[in-house]
């Protein structure tokens, strides 16, 4: 199996509620290693830029609204397919469909504030990633 990087953003409200621990804690027994992170709090040009792809959907004014309402805390995860193992432990996009023991199933309120992004694809992965990360910022975990 490749291993892949994926970028993953603990979103305003997960940080709110003080389980950036939690979450971190489900990513390493998830067997996926944080390569680079930062805690940041996003202009609105930058979430607008990072969901430009959604930006005709009718969600998009309240997602950014959203993303820049409190600090987020952006890593690069690494490991054996990583991006659809992310995925899986983050749990479907609206908490009400996410399988019980997913990030989401266990601590999203609504499809509007889901506690957690994911990159979908390993294109978008590299993209995503780069958006945050400088290539001196991702730092190798070979040992
Ligand atoms: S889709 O339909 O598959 O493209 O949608 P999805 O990729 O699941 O969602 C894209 C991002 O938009 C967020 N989203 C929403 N935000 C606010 N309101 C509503 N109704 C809504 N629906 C989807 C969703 O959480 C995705 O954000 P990220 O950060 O990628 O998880």
């Amino acid at each position: 199996m490749a291993v892949e990087r994926t970028l993953s953003i603990i979103k305003p409200d997960a940080v709110a509620k003080n389980i950036i621990g939690e979450i971190y804690s489900r990513f390493e027994r998830a067997g996926l290693k944080i390569v680079a992170a930062r805690m940041l709090h996003l202009s609105r040009e930058q979430a607008e830029a990072f969901y430009a792809v959604h930006k005709e959907r009718p969600f998009f004014k309240d997602l950014v609204d959203f993303m820049i309402s409190g600090p987020v805390m952006v890593q690069a995860l690494e490991g054996e397919n990583a991006v659809a193992r992310h995925r899986e432990i983050m749990g479907a996009t609206d908490p009400k469909q996410a399988e019980p023991g997913t990030i989401r199933a266990d601590f999203a309120d609504s499809i509007d504030e889901n506690a957690v992004h994911g990159s979908d694809a390993v294109e978008t992965a590299t993209q995503e990633v780069n958006f945050f990360f400088g290539p001196d910022e991702l730092c190798a975990r070979t040992r």
